[in-house]
């Protein structure tokens, strides 16, 4: 049975509270690496279009013998530049992923960006409430939204985001966007959820953290995650690492160690800023 616990979405459906993300890992690698996730325990997969490894990701989850009403697996449509989006393009992107992915059905389905500057993020998000009430999907959520982003999309449509799938790591806290996201519901996802493995692995607040519990860096930082309600889905293609990061449930920080990790935060985005990325 897997340790991992189950977070309820806004739609009824649940989704494992930490899972395996597969950004930057190559096709051919992603194969080995969620073959060792699946066999360590992990059952929540993520992936996107954009990262060219749905075919490993999927020949893996079809070779892994775990049955699929046990799995749940993301991936993203890239919406990138050069396109107007209707439904059919939307369908024909989601048939596409489905197709590499080997599967009938997906979990969870992200627009990846939301391409703030074209603002044609509407059109899509319709087009991804039919193919839920299709059941082609079971849940449907953004990636990078930002509050004015959600706030459009609500309005505009009546249908709130299962998820919110973004940048989050303990000196990139986004105290707004959660904010928002536990006003309507909207379950914090968080990528990168390791600070990308940089520096942030070495910071002394989180050595001792990590020593006084006899962690390392990386679990204090998971635990952190879990212990503020995020569902997170760290990347290694070690398979050491792949373990010790699914091996978080059997300890718990303290108010002074969340005191501390929230202190932590310095606004350092890693990545794109959502209201100015057009892909
Ligand atoms: P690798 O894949 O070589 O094992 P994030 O999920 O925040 O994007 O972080 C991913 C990065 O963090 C990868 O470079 C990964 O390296 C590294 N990483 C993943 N888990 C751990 C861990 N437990 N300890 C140290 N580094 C880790």
């Amino acid at each position: 049975m897997s340790p991992v616990p189950n977070v309820t979405l806004n739609d009824g459906n649940t989704i494992p509270q930490l899972g395996f993300g597969v950004w930057q890992v190559p096709d051919d690698e992603s194969y080995s690496a969620v073959t060792s996730a699946l066999s360590i325990g992990y059952r929540s997969i993520d992936t996107a279009a954009i990262y060219r490894n749905e075919v490993g990701t999927g020949r893996a989850i079809a070779d892994s013998g775990v049955a699929r009403d046990e799995l749940f697996i993301t991936t993203k449509l890239w919406n990138g530049a050069g396109e107007t989006w209707t439904a059919d393009s939307v369908r024909r992107e989601f048939d596409a992923s489905l197709e590499r992915l080997g599967l009938d059905y997906l979990d969870l389905y992200l627009i990846h960006w939301p391409r703030a500057v074209r603002e044609d993020y509407i059109a899509i998000w319709r087009a991804f409430a039919e193919l839920k009430a299709e059941g082609r999907v079971r849940s449907i959520g953004v990636s990078n939204f930002q509050p004015a982003q959600l706030r459009r999309i609500i309005d505009e449509t009546s249908v709130i985001p299962a998820v919110n799938q973004i940048e989050l790591h303990p000196d990139f806290e986004q105290p707004e966007l959660r904010a928002f996201h536990a006003e309507h519901g909207i379950v914090t996802e968080a990528w990168s959820p390791l600070g990308q493995g940089g520096a942030l692995l070495d910071d002394p607040v989180l050595a001792r953290i990590a020593e006084k519990h006899q962690r390392s860096t990386a679990q204090v930082v998971l635990r952190w995650h879990l212990q503020i309600g995020n569902v997170v889905i760290p990347k290694s293609v070690t398979p050491y690492r792949i373990r010790q990061n699914i091996d978080v449930f059997e300890f718990k920080l303290d108010a002074d160690d969340l005191v501390a990790i929230a202190g932590l935060d310095s606004g350092n985005r890693l990545g794109p800023d959502p209201d100015e990325f057009d892909m």
